[in-house]
């Protein structure tokens, strides 16, 4: 079983009516659900968390780190500036991947940096509510890589 912490920022909770022309119609229940959906015949177990607080998510990572194997991380305006965070990543030693559901190399400047990205497997930007899937696929794939001897198939 791999288990998954799949952890929402600030004002991800109003995901369907927020700026739906940048994040799409889909509410982080749909996005959820989503995944749920995509791991079904999959040994992983997902667990969800969404806050607007950057304290409550370093309560999170920490927590995750007893349970989890991986870290699928969207840290909303967080990814920005939060070095709290970031030190949280690091401090867990998470694999984890950054996802974001607008491209921000494509929108104002002070997005086109992540201070968490360095510290996280990858980042995936930009593919709407399917960036979590693309993300959640690329952390099970390096999970499972990492159990297997190097290029075995
Ligand atoms: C976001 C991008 C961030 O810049 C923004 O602050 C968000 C959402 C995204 O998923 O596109 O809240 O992380």
């Amino acid at each position: 079983m791999t288990r998954i912490l799949v952890l929402h920022g600030p004002n991800l909770n109003l995901l369907g009516t927020r700026e739906p022309g940048v994040y799409g119609r889909h509410t982080l229940e749909d996005i959820n659900q989503s995944l749920i959906d995509f791991v079904a015949n999959k040994s992983v177990e997902l667990r969800f968390q969404q806050s607007n607080h950057e304290g409550d998510m370093v309560d999170a990572i920490h927590v995750g780190r007893n349970w989890a194997d991986g870290l699928l991380f969207n840290p909303g305006a967080f990814t920005h500036y939060s070095y709290a965070l970031r030190d949280a990543v690091t401090a867990v030693a998470l694999p984890t991947v950054e996802v974001h559901l607008s491209n921000i190399h494509a929108r104002e400047e002070f997005r086109h940096h992540s201070v968490i990205a360095a510290v996280c497997l990858g980042q995936i930007s930009g593919f709407g509510w399917r960036s979590y899937q693309l993300g959640l696929q690329a952390l099970l794939d390096y999970l499972n890589d990492s159990k297997k001897a190097p290029y075995s198939k």
